[in-house]
């Protein structure tokens, strides 16, 4: 009886000391190991965000779901050719019906056809159109387009051109029609479209609109003016109508690779309009427009009010000038004289290294 008892005191003393060495040992690593959880996290959240092509919060919502915009009618501005083409394949994958408009008819035609192939049953609905068109032209086709599948669900103002020119050299004839083409005709439009929208009391309005509004863009200054204030717009309508049922998604695309030989890009030049392609080089730091155009739908979708597009440093640039200005000033000081000097020389305003050791890529501009 002794021996037993005895045997189980020693147990007792056994699982004590156990107990005691886990929680000392417990005590030591505890600390360590939070500690290392959190850097490796932090570490983890710095990789992602090196990567990411997006701002973190539009890339933490979910992907498209296959039927994301059945029986919703979308209309994309701008559809001929570029981003404008890739968002109509997007969302026809998606189940939308869809009005396609831009200026040249026989292309909206290809990209109806090509539309057909990713969604055979889609309804599709071509409309040339000009978005400088007086008021009076844009309000026909709002009312066109609304009368087309049953209502506007959302309106997507893809439609626009970029520019590139030196502040001192650009005529006063190119702010006006940059500001016109950028800023007040996706104003008028969302304006004729909005009597439809509010008596049903739904509808969105997605903006293309560019980094070049977060960021102060070097060679660009009414390109990133006419963005800028087609935002502010936007973003006032939607705290004056959210209670009606609009909603508005601002999607901020930085550098896309549009501009093939076959569909050159929309560039305004300091005396006017001229056609232009990327030749080689540049490309790298450009989204490919079927991600940009994957991505502006899926924010559109999720409601978001507001999203950044662009791998760094375009990203970086954009949160430092956000949430640290004087900081990000600072840097875009530095590089906006030799960015400005680069484009007026025909090159890239994206690629760093020409930027600072000169050289690099030639754009071709027709
Ligand atoms: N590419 C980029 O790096 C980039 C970056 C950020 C934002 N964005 C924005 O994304 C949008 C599309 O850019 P993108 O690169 O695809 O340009 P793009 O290839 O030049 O395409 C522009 C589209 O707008 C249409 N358009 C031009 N002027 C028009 C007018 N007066 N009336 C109606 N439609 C007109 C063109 O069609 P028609 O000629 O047939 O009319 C074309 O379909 C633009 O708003 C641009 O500012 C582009």
């Amino acid at each position: 009886m002794t021996v037993i008892t005895s045997s189980l005191g020693s147990a007792a003393t056994a699982d004590f000391c156990t107990d005691a060495a886990a929680q000392l040992l417990a005590g030591r690593y505890i600390v360590p190991l939070a500690l290392g959880s959190v850097a490796v996290l932090g570490l983890w959240r710095v990789v992602h965000f090196i990567r990411a092509d997006a701002d973190l919060g539009l890339l933490a919502t979910h992907r498209l779901p296959r039927d994301a915009f059945k029986e919703k009618t979308v209309w994309v501005t701008g559809a001929s050719q570029g981003l404008g083409e890739e968002l109509a394949l997007v969302f026809a994958a998606h189940g939308a019906r869809l009005i396609l408009t831009a200026r040249n008819t026989e292309r909206l035609q290809a990209v109806q056809a090509r539309c057909r192939d990713v969604a055979q049953d889609a309804r599709i609905e071509v409309q040339t159109l000009d978005l400088t068109a007086p008021y009076a032209e844009l309000q026909a086709a709002a009312a066109l387009a609304d009368g087309a599948f049953g209502g506007i669900d959302y309106l997507v103002h893809n439609a626009g051109a970029s520019q590139h020119a030196a502040v001192e050299e650009t005529a006063p004839e190119v702010a006006d029609r940059l500001l016109e083409l950028n800023a007040a005709g996706p104003i008028h439009l969302t304006r004729a479209c909005l009597p439809f929208m509010i008596s049903r009391g739904r509808g969105r309005i997605v903006a293309v609109s560019s980094m070049a509004a977060v960021v102060p863009a070097a060679g660009q200054a009414l390109y990133s003016a006419s963005k800028a204030a087609l935002n502010a717009y936007l973003a006032t309508l939607q705290t004056e109508l959210c209670a009606r049922g609009i909603g508005v998604t601002i999607a901020c695309p930085g550098p896309v690779a549009t501009g093939s030989e076959a569909a050159p890009r929309n560039v305004f030049s300091s005396t006017g309009l001229v056609k232009k392609h990327e030749q080689r080089g540049g490309s790298g730091k450009r989204l490919a427009p079927r991600r940009v155009a994957e991505l502006i739908a899926r924010a559109a979708y999720h409601r978001i009010d507001v999203c950044w597009i662009a791998r760094n440093p375009v990203l970086l640039i954009g949160y430092l000038v956000q949430y640290w200005p004087a900081l990000g000033l600072w840097i875009l000081k530095k590089v906006g004289p030799m960015r400005a000097a680069q484009l007026k020389g025909g090159g890239s305003g994206y690629d760093l290294k020409a930027m600072l050791f000169g050289g690099g890529m030639a754009a071709k501009v027709e």
